[in-house]
């Protein structure tokens, strides 16, 4: 009998990609191999989101599928992990008895334990573990990331803001942040292993190293990273308005490896909803910031996430959103229509949107965006950018990559090859809104 395989469906945000590396990093160690398709896998792996409601009703649909799959081979293990199973716990196994393991979002570096735990006593009651209270343990080990140049590292865990409309807090508990130490060593092994851009993850980057007690942790954290021989480019994500300091903006413009892109994401343009949101800053607050990241890193790209239809948002107050971003003319913005989730204090509040508001609201705020991101990427025409190449595009005599500043590039081969994550120096002379298209030149 051939080994036994393992398939990790991914839902959700990054930091649920990066979980998905650690669970498929254990089950290689336990010698699994990866299933082409997850009907063919022996474990299977639904690591969840439930930001959205439009996400949680998606998951549970796949969930449901397997039901099939595990009445056909009852020796499929079926685990759902991450953000739903945080919040449902046992009630998932009741609503979808199919269900073997349970796994909450403090124990991924555990999974391992947890599913040798499981082989060993095999029961048939699923198994449940949600105490998010628990340490999670650092990591060690091993990891299977799913690019062979760029790497996720989670430096923190959870998130203490509570804003108003936010599930986060609630599944993946209170801010925790790894060692600088642990983090190093986990960039300098995946450097050993030939990877060369890092994306340092949490739900709030700017508040790193708080339980340390020192000053600007996460300031300091990039300038010891940047400073790892072998680490080309550092990105991070996400960060907090309220949070963001001066000090971080100074360190990503001295660093040469750290890209000059700041995703910060505002919400709403209104002080009233900001406030309703419990965001913490103001829009003052918010235009002093954007004018210390040009100040100190004027070529940087700045992108956001804003919501339409938080609970009593009037029309002026959209207003207000609509002038901000035609203010700042971000790089780009991820949209997304309010969504009640229970448990959330906005779900409870009066004045709900209705969706045909929302839907008219977000339409128009798109437009807005849309023209912000071809005028932002029309400023590269006639710039060389710095690309790490990272495979051919739907043509693939064309390929594509990302800039510093999170640009996505083409660019036609014309009889070259290149490496994965190879540094190609690209001459911009087509923009459109999502992409920008040029040649490759050489680097004077
Ligand atoms: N409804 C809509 N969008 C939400 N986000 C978080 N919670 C909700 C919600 N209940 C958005 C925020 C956040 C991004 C990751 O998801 O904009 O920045
Ligand atoms: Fe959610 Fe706010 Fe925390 Fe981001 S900062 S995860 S939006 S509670």
């Amino acid at each position: 009998m051939g080994a036994k395989t393992y398939f990790v469906i991914n839902y959700g945000c990054q930091m649920n990609e990066s979980d998905t590396e650690h669970y498929a990093g254990q089950l290689e160690e336990l010698g699994y191999r990866p299933a082409g398709d997850f009907h063919d896998a022996d474990l299977i792996i639904v690591n969840t989101c439930c930001v959205r409601e439009s996400a949680e009703k998606k998951i549970a649909g796949k969930i449901g599928e397997l039901k099939a799959l595990k009445t056909k081979n009852p020796e499929l293990i079926i685990c759902v992990a991450g953000c739903m199973a945080q919040k449902d716990g046992a009630k998932l196994i009741k609503k979808h008895p199919q269900v073997d393991i349970v796994l909450g979002t403090a124990y991924v570096n555990d999974f391992k334990d947890i599913l040798l735990d499981f082989l060993v006593q095999r029961r048939r009651k699923g198994r449940v573990y949600d105490d998010l209270t628990i340490h999670q343990s650092e990591f060690e080990g091993k990891m299977v990331r799913q690019s062979n140049f760029e790497a996720w590292i989670p430096i923190m865990y959870g998130c203490n803001n509570y804003c108003t409309y936010c599930i986060v807090p609630y599944v993946r508990g209170r801010e925790r942040s790894r060692s600088v130490e642990n983090i190093v060593a986990e960039i300098e092994q995946a450097v050993q292993e030939g990877y060369k851009e890092f994306t340092l993850l949490g739900q709030n980057v700017n508040s790193y190293g708080k339980e340390f007690g020192i000053e600007n942790a996460f300031a300091k954290l990039i300038r010891r990273v940047n400073d790892i021989p072998g680490v080309e480019r550092v990105r991070y994500m996400t960060s907090h308005p309220k949070d963001m300091s001066e000090e971080l903006i100074k360190a990503v413009a001295e660093c040469e490896h750290v890209c000059e892109n700041f995703h910060v994401p505002f919400q709403s343009g209104s002080d009233t909803i900001l406030k309703q949101m419990n965001r913490g800053y103001n829009l003052e607050r918010y235009h002093h910031l954007i004018d210390t990241i040009r100040k100190y890193v004027p070529h940087a790209a700045i992108t956001t996430d804003i919501i339409v239809g938080f609970p009593g948002e009037t029309e002026e107050d959209f207003q207000a959103t609509l002038k901000l971003v035609q203010e700042v003319e971000f790089d780009a913005a991820f949209t997304f229509i309010y969504s009640k989730r229970s448990g959330t204090p906005a779900a409870k509040m009066e004045n709900q949107v209705p969706l045909a508001v929302k839907h008219e609201r977000l339409n128009e705020l798109m437009e807005v965006q849309n023209l912000n991101s071809l005028k932002c990427n029309e400023k590269l025409v006639g710039q060389v950018v710095e690309v790490l190449a990272e495979g051919p595009s739907k043509n693939p005599e064309v390929w594509s990559g990302r800039s510093r500043t999170n640009k996505l590039v083409l660019w036609p081969l014309e009889g070259k090859t290149y490496q994965l994550g190879e540094k190609v120096y690209v001459k911009v002379d087509t923009a459109q809104t999502w992409l920008v298209k040029g040649k490759a030149v050489d680097h004077e």
